[in-house]
This record gives C-alpha cells, sequence and structure tokens, in this order.
C-alpha cells in the first residue's frame, strides 16, 4: 500500500468509524449564573497560543494532504471555509510532501487559497530540524504542530516500532525553528508525564488531542486482518487530558482536541483551562456531506453558539472562561480525583 492510498483510506475509516463521545466532557457541567453582568455584544473569542493572536479558539485540526488529488480538493476546501470563518487551519502531515515532491501541491494550497491565515504545519516526532524547516516554508507556517502517535503506529501494520529520541528530536526543532512549536496528541491524550518532559523544551504549547473522538486505533485495525481491539478503549479522555496538562505545567498554553462536536463542547474545554480548542473529524464529515459553504456556515454558527454560552456564565473574554465554576462528576472526577488533580477547587473558584 502506498502513503498515498492509506492517507485517502484514513479520510473514509475516520468518517465510517466516527466519534464515541467518550471525551469525559460530558461529566462537566457548568454552574448556572443568574447576574452575569454580561452583553452578548461585548463578548470576545480572540485568544492567543503560544504567542499566536487567534480571532477565534476554534481551529481546523491536522488532518490531510499527501494523497494526491483528492486530498488537495480537500484541504482547499478546508482552507476557504476556514478563511470565511476566520479560523486557523492546520494540514496533516507532511512527510509524504517531503519524501515526495509531487504531494507538495496538496498542502500549498491552503496557503494559496488562505493568504492572510493562521497554518499550522504538521510533521511526526521522527522528523529532523531540516525536514521542520521545509514543512513550515512549505506552507509559510505561523506555527508547526509535531503530532505524537505511538498507539497509532503500533496498531498500523507497516508502523513504527521504536519511539526512541523523540524528546530530544523535538527539543532540537523547537529551538531552531523560527515559528512556535506545538506537540500533539492524535487522539490518545496528553498526560501529566507527558507535559513535565515537554516542559522542560522551548515548545510554546500543547495539544492535548484526548481520547474519546476520532479513534486511530479503530482506523488502523479496520485495514488489519489480526486485530488489536484493546488499543480502541485506550488513552486518556479530553476532559481528563486538559486538567491533567493545566495542573501539572502551568507556564505552557494548552489546546484542547479530540471529540468535539459542538460549542458546548468547546466552551467546557476552555473552562477547564485550554487557550484554544480544534476540531478535525466533526468538521471532516460536515465537508464531506455538505460542503464548503456548509462548513463555513457551522464554523459560523460554532462562534455565535460559544458567545452565548459565554455570556450564560459571565465570561467576556476566553480568559475569564477558566475562572469559572464546574461541577465534575463519574468517570472525570474519579480520574482526576486518584491522579492527584483537586475536582472541588474547579468547583469553588
Ligand atoms: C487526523 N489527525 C492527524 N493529526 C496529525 O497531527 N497529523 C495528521 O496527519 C493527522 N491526520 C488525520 C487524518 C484524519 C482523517 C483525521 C480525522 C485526523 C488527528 C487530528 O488532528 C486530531 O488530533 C484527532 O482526530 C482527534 O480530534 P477529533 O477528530 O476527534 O476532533
Amino acid at each position: 500500500m502506498t502513503r498515498a492510498q492509506r492517507k485517502r483510506d484514513h479520510i473514509q475509516y475516520a468518517l465510517s468509524t466516527g466519534q464515541n463521545r467518550r471525551t469525559g466532557l460530558d461529566d462537566i457541567t457548568f454552574v448556572h449564573q443568574s447576574l452575569p453582568d454580561t452583553a452578548l455584544e461585548e463578548i470576545s473569542i480572540q485568544t492567543e497560543i503560544g504567542g499566536l493572536s487567534l480571532g477565534s479558539p476554534i481551529f481546523i485540526n491536522a488532518m490531510t494532504g499527501g494523497g494526491g488529488r483528492e486530498t488537495e480538493r480537500i484541504n482547499g476546501e478546508l482552507a476557504l471555509a476556514a478563511k470565511e470563518a476566520g479560523v486557523a487551519m492546520a494540514v496533516g502531515s507532511q512527510m509524504s510532501a517531503l519524501k515526495n515532491p509531487e504531494e507538495r501541491r496538496s498542502f500549498k494550497v491552503v496557503r494559496r487559497l488562505y493568504r492572510d491565515g493562521i497554518i499550522l504545519a504538521n510533521l511526526g516526532s521522527e522528523a529532523t530540524v531540516e525536514q521542520a524547516e521545509a514543512a513550515v516554508e512549505m506552507v509559510e507556517a505561523n506555527a508547526l504542530q509535531i503530532h505524537l502517535n505511538v498507539i497509532q503506529e503500533l496498531t498500523m501494520p507497516e508502523g513504527d516500532r521504536s519511539f526512541k529520541g523523540a524528546l530530544e528530536r523535538i527539543g532540537l526543532i523547537a529551538d531552531k525553528l523560527p515559528v512556535p512549536v506545538i506537540v500533539k496528541e492524535t487522539g490518545f491524550g496528553l498526560g501529566r508525564e507527558a507535559i513535565k518532559k515537554l516542559a522542560a523544551l522551548p515548545v510554546a504549547a500543547v495539544d492535548v488531542s484526548g481520547f474519546g473522538g476520532t479513534n486511530f486505533a479503530a482506523v488502523e485495525n479496520k485495514r488489519r486482518t489480526k486485530r488489536l481491539d484493546y488499543f480502541n478503549s485506550w488513552g486518556i479522555p479530553t476532559a481528563a487530558a486538559i486538567v491533567e496538562c493545566k495542573t501539572a505545567v502551568d507556564q505552557l498554553d494548552v489546546i484542547a482536541s479530540g471529540g468535539l462536536q459542538n460549542s458546548l463542547d468547546v466552551a467546557k474545554s476552555l473552562a477547564l483551562g485550554a487557550a484554544a480548542a480544534g476540531m478535525a473529524g466533526s468538521l471532516l464529515s460536515v465537508l464531506m456531506e455538505s460542503g464548503a459553504e456548509a462548513l463555513a456556515a457551522e464554523l459560523s454558527s460554532l462562534h455565535e453558539d460559544l458567545k452565548l454560552i459565554m455570556c450564560a456564565v459571565g465570561a467576556k473574554k476566553v480568559t475569564d472562561l477558566h475562572k469559572v465554576p464546574l461541577i465534575l462528576s463519574g468517570e472525570t472526577f474519579h480520574w482526576l480525583h486518584i491522579r492527584g488533580c483537586d475536582p472541588a477547587a474547579l468547583a469553588q473558584r
């Protein structure tokens, strides 16, 4: 199987396996505020990650490129929708285009169609400094995402079997690159142990990309004859991952992603401590079912609903959401309690 075919398979399988909504965000409840002292017109959803200023905390997370014309078309349509809604966008892993120059156009289309957008380049943690520089240059990126995908690789029949040296390589890249480096998971959740290691490096932000949304173990298992089903339920749910990371390390911006499907998911993720919220699978399915204009309309509607929720809880800006009281219950409460985070602190702030 070629790398390009695999990229196209990932899209089909990610759509067909869907999102299992086991993010833990359903365990989070806002405490109603009868006197929020807000007006809808004064709500600002502007935010910052790793020194980048974003008009919206919602962005299109890394998905594709490197699968020929089909992925060029998808990236072009994602870029047009992102431009219309004024959101940032990440491209999928660019390793294919570093190895095969013919694939570059499937990534470059994003910058061509979204000239003044915030675009994030993307590579895996096997990348060298030279490859990272080339990926950034390819899309004139404002930042680089480095993804971690141990479970996906182990489930992939042709995947990597050694994960040694990743931290050192990330450190070298973050040290040399002129743009901020964001380290992201890919749906298995970044936890306390990992963020503590990353905090020693000059990385600008982490994207927890937790369990509960697109599931790359399930996607890869669809491509296997001997299935590794035990990896299908593996990972740190998104809600727990955000709180673990924020509790363990204060100085790094945390981005929420993994299974975010609507504005309430986004608002809860921001209230748990995230500075921005990435969405991949749920936006891809809108694009594939209804097209780029429908996706732009969906993004605008997400913005409107986010403002309504912020108005209701008395948050005039994204950082105000970090102070609103939240009730944690169920598995998320249990997880955080036994991991030494203090769920009651979120309820009493
Ligand atoms: C992804 N994701 C991803 N991430 C990454 O860093 N590089 C990549 O190339 C890809 N490729 C990719 C393809 C497809 C089709 C999907 C749906 C996703 C992972 C993505 O950015 C995100 O971390 C996870 O999908 C979890 O978020 P959602 O999909 O639950 O919102």
